[in-house]
């Protein structure tokens, strides 16, 4: 079986890791394309370096640019990509601009096209994420969900018959990475000691692209009553500068992005975590970090259920909420045991079409 995979941005190179180790085992071939949408050092060869990910075969290097330049950028350039591997299967991860446009490639093609972490729903048609991921799941042959909750979206939008539960990927990665740096004391700033921090990450374009929204969160961060190692995403650098938006008032201590295993270490000691991102949510359950979300909803519900992770609907309640009693300890694994990347294979064997 020939498997071509397209990734492009951070948390795709996460997924792709498990992903391209299980395919090397059970001895099938897998092409990596690389679109290019993160470029810089850290985001993107870090983490192919600390993850034992194989060098992209193929590389598109498209760069940033609005939703239309960056995704029809990355269509040009696929077709030719598809016909040279021929591929049985294109995999095709969770829900960015890279994630469409291999879809669309693929479909347009024929080539029989799989998608990695299906089914999640925001229900906010105002995120770019959300339209990715709902036209990537209704274009696929199989929809790889990886959660019964997802699933179970996806049996609403008449999608059942071609979704299967595998778990999910990240739970692989995340608790293997724990695994490895449990031992090793993170790497944090002047100052700031383990256990007594919250963690942040911030990068959404509806928390970056409105000045507002993006002052009430920065001042409330700055405001909480611990040091807020702050690992900034260049969107949120960006959008910062241009507003004239301090990231180092009050508790912050603005970082560079973290690699993955440094970013596992931080969650593990931090007391706290406050995100915007969807990985970063689940990955604090996994590793039993209570958090704060800044959305107005989060598409892994399971985290916010089970007590794990409260959504930031009121910016001026910040302290109180990351402030909140510890919740209630658990044992339940939503998100599978660690090995979704082998049931991922096993779909991708037991469904592959007849071409
Ligand atoms: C993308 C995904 C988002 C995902 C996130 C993970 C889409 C629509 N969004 O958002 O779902 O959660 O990746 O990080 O695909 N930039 C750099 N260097 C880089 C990459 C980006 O400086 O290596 C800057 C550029 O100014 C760019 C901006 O960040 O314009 C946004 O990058 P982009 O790839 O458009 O989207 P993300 O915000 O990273």
């Amino acid at each position: 079986m020939k498997v071509l995979s397209i990734v492009g941005a951070r948390p795709q190179f996460v997924k792709l890791a498990p992903i391209a180790h299980a395919l090397d085992a059970a001895g099938h071939e897998h092409v990596i394309v690389h679109t290019g949408q993160h470029y810089d050092e850290k985001m993107s060869d870090v983490f192919f370096a600390d993850l034992g990910i194989p060098a992209p075969d193929v590389h598109l290097g498209v760069g940033s640019g609005s939703h239309g330049v960056q995704t029809g950028s990355m269509l040009t350039q696929l077709d030719a990509v598809l016909e040279e591997h021929d591929p049985d299967w294109v995999l095709v991860y969770g829900d960015t601009n890279s994630t469409i446009a291999g879809a669309l490639s693929a479909v347009k093609l024929h080539y029989p096209l799989a998608h990695l972490e299906a089914g999640l729903r925001s229900f906010n048609r105002r995120m770019p994420e959300e339209h990715n991921r709902v036209l990537t799941d209704h274009a696929a042959d199989l929809c790889l969900a990886p959660t019964e909750v997802a699933l179970a979206h996806l049996t609403d939008e008449g999608l059942g018959e071609r979704a299967v539960v595998t778990g999910d990927v990240m739970t692989d990665v995340c608790l293997a990475t724990a695994e490895r740096v449990r031992d090793r004391q993170p790497d944090l700033p002047e100052g700031v000691v383990a256990g007594e921090y919250v963690l942040s990450t911030i990068h959404r374009a509806e928390n970056t692209d409105d000045p507002d929204r993006l002052s009430a969160i920065i001042t409330g961060l700055a405001a909480l009553p611990y040091p807020v190692v702050l690992t900034a995403h260049p969107r949120l650098v960006a959008k910062a500068k241009d507003q004239g938006l301090d990231l180092t008032q009050g508790s912050l201590h603005t970082i560079e992005p973290l690699d993955y295993p440094a970013m596992v270490g931080a969650v593990q000691h931090a007391r706290a975590v406050v995100t915007d991102s969807g990985g970063l949510q689940k990955e604090a359950f996994l590793l039993r970090t209570p958090a704060t979300t800044v959305r107005t909803e989060t598409e892994w519900t399971e985290t916010v259920d089970l007590g794990w992770n409260v959504l930031a609907l009121d910016l001026d309640r910040l302290t109180e909420l990351v402030d909140r009693p510890a919740p209630e300890p658990t044992d339940a694994t939503p998100y599978g045991d660690g090995n979704a990347a082998a049931a991922t294979v096993t779909a991708l064997e037991e469904h592959l079409p007849r071409r």
